[in-house]
């Protein structure tokens, strides 16, 4: 079970093969940081903290269609979240839509037990 929540502006989202940090916040007021990166003319959103060492994606590039950590340069797929052989290590990939003049992402809620207050 996911919920919707705004993550920026259509006008400050990237450009074409270009990434930034974006936090996302949760109704409950749980921040998310995602990496926001346009591959390619399409808008993905994975999480913007590097298994390796903790770097952020969302300040890395874009290269060959991947998000590259501006830290040690692994590369990371935007669909699957993996980071590309040698390397080993997998972010969070979040659903995104655009809707108006916002960007969505859609953020898993923990628990998911008690309803969340509408
Ligand atoms: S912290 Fe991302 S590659 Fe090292």
């Amino acid at each position: 079970m996911g919920e919707w929540v705004r993550l920026c502006g259509v006008a400050e989202a990237p450009g074409t093969d270009e990434v930034m940090e974006a936090e996302a916040l949760t109704r409950e007021g749980r921040g998310v940081p995602i990496c926001l990166a346009n591959v390619e003319g399409t808008l993905s959103a994975i999480g913007n903290v590097c298994p390796h060492r903790q770097g952020p994606l969302g300040g890395g590039w874009v290269e060959e269609g991947k998000v590259l950590c501006p830290w040690h340069a692994w590369a990371f797929d935007v669909t699957t979240g993996e980071a590309a052989a040698p390397e080993r290590g997998r972010v969070e990939v979040y659903p995104v839509k655009v809707e108006g003049e916002d960007v969505l992402v859609e953020i898993e809620v923990a628990g998911g037990e008690d309803d969340v207050e509408g």
